[in-house]
């Protein structure tokens, strides 16, 4: 039975990296997705039938149908733009679970003092690095959820952003407090002692949850998803000490593949923000953490158009780039917007996609909600590859998006997305900018786009926009 299971542990780690390893592409990721799924199916079943000696599989069952009730139907109805809530919740119970584990660990050993004759290092360090960081991801992700599903009061985000400098101190001594409690119980881990009370782990929970909470809560709005991807990265680094504790392989790299992963994705997306981790943890960017709800005051001149004559405009044009923001994914624009593409390229009109890395909600929500659409891959430009052409098109399109497009992100260094890069929509002959009002964008700022002499505004819906130039295109 142990070749079984070591088997079916190896089948699963195969399956992980070969289901990675499809999520490089927006063809293979759905496939990619399942396949890791099937792998975790796989490692649960191994264990299932490494544990088949024991008493509580009334627990097991019951436990496995509660996360069953509990995860499937958020997973099948949340909608794509709701899909970081989702992610940081899912993330954050990974962390819990890693938290308890080590907790119930401490419990059954009585504070580690009867594991061996001589405690083994791996597992007392293991367990605690779990606690620790398992309850830092489980709070911190609480707190990114509740941000991103705009449970918290904007004044008192307002407040707690204001206050960041305050959080870092907390954070600071709250911290090195983690540290010397879990040395404390490091120490005390030996057959030779008493056994360790369980305040100890409890106290251990506590202040590293604080440290979770205190991070995040002061982090804004704009920098939620490297947030989120950082979290989901200490979550695996904490599985994986987890199951260095437990002695469980599918655990240690099933941990390390979402702590590498996710390290790389942090990184990534904070390479496309152009801010580092520690800037991004330990300052505080992007306003409140709201998501448009404040009314921008460029103190230019705002000139509105109509779906006639922004048809007109893009007829007449060599091409056309079409600038796709989170208010895309909202309005579910993305067929009518390829239908408008496809007007306008029956009259000889180049159509292009500018993908900014972070636009919309997600890493790649642009084009996954594009290649919905069918839009061909080879349309969606990178932001690097589409930056030069902007200055040699006739008209750009920002359809639902805003800060990706927030030229004071290169020209004013007091604005707090200073540095970002974005997409060089500003230097477009001239600039569409569909969207229902002046509100802000997700970092809560005025964008001076808006209000530059070759900028017209067509409010409204971005699907009913868009849809109603199709019809005016079709008429031209
Ligand atoms: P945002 O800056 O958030 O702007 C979206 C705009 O869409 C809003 O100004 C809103 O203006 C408009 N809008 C909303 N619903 C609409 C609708 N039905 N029809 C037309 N327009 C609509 O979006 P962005 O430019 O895509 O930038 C993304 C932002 O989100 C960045 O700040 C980024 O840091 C942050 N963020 C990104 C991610 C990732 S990984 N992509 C995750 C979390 C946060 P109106 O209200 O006036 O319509």
């Amino acid at each position: 039975m142990t070749y079984l299971v070591t088997i079916l542990y190896i089948v699963a780690f195969a399956m992980f990296i070969y289901g990675l390893s499809g999520l490089t592409g927006p063809k293979t990721a759905v496939r990619g997705n399942y396949i890791a799924a099937a792998g975790m199916a796989v490692a649960v079943v191994a264990v299932l039938i490494d544990i088949r000696d024991t008493d509580n599989w009334g627990l097991i069952v019951g436990g496995l149908a509660v996360g069953v009730i509990l995860g499937v139907p958020p997973a099948l109805k949340t909608k794509m733009t709701a899909m970081p809530q989702l992610v940081a919740l899912f993330n954050g119970v990974g962390g819990g679970t890693v938290a308890l584990i080590a907790w119930a660990e401490f419990l059954d050993s009585d504070g580690f003092t009867t594991v061996d004759a001589v405690p083994s290092v791996p597992f007392i360090v293991g367990s605690l690095f779990a606690a620790i960081i398992g309850s830092v991801s489980f709070w911190g992700s609480l707190v990114a959820f509740s941000k991103l599903q705009e449970l918290l009061n904007k004044n008192f985000e307002k407040k707690v952003v204001a206050s960041a400098k305050l959080f870092q101190l907390a954070n600071i001594v709250l911290a090195l407090a983690s540290i010397a409690i879990a040395v404390y119980i490091g120490v005390q881990a030996d057959p030779a002692n008493d056994p360790t009370p369980a305040i100890w782990i409890v106290a251990l929970l506590v202040v590293a949850g604080l440290m979770g909470l205190f991070v995040v809560l002061p982090i804004g709005g704009a920098d939620m998803p490297v947030v989120i991807s950082l979290l989901n990265a200490l979550t695996g680094l904490s599985a994986a000490a987890a199951g260095l504790a437990l002695n469980n392989q599918a655990m240690i790299v099933a941990g390390m593949i979402v702590g590498a992963s996710g390290s790389i994705l942090t990184n990534l997306m904070a390479k496309a923000m152009n801010r580092s981790i520690p800037a991004i943890v330990f300052g505080s960017f992007g306003g409140d953490g709201g998501s448009g709800g404040t009314v921008s005051a460029t103190g230019g001149t705002v000139k509105a158009t109509s779906a006639a004559d922004a048809a007109i405009q893009m007829a007449y044009a060599n091409q056309v780039i079409v600038v796709p923001g989170y208010g895309l994914a909202v309005a579910q624009a993305q067929h009518a917007v390829k239908e408008m593409a496809a007007m306008l390229e029956e009259r000889g009109v180049e159509v292009k996609y500018a993908i900014h890395p972070v636009a919309g909600r997600m890493p790649g929500h642009m084009n996954v909600l594009l290649a919905e659409a069918d839009v061909a891959y080879d349309a969606m430009k990178e932001m690097d590859d589409i930056n030069g052409e902007f200055s040699r098109t006739d008209v750009t399109i920002v359809i639902g998006a805003n800060d990706v497009t927030n030229p004071a992100a290169r020209q004013d260094s007091s604005s707090p997305i200073y540095g970002m890069p974005i997409l060089n929509v500003d230097q477009s002959k001239s600039v569409i900018v569909l969207k229902r009002s002046m509100s802000s964008g997700y970092a809560g700022i005025d964008n001076p786009l808006f209000t530059a002499d070759q900028t017209s505004m067509l409010f409204g819906d971005a699907k009913k926009m868009v849809s109603e130039v199709t019809e005016e295109l079709k008429v031209l």
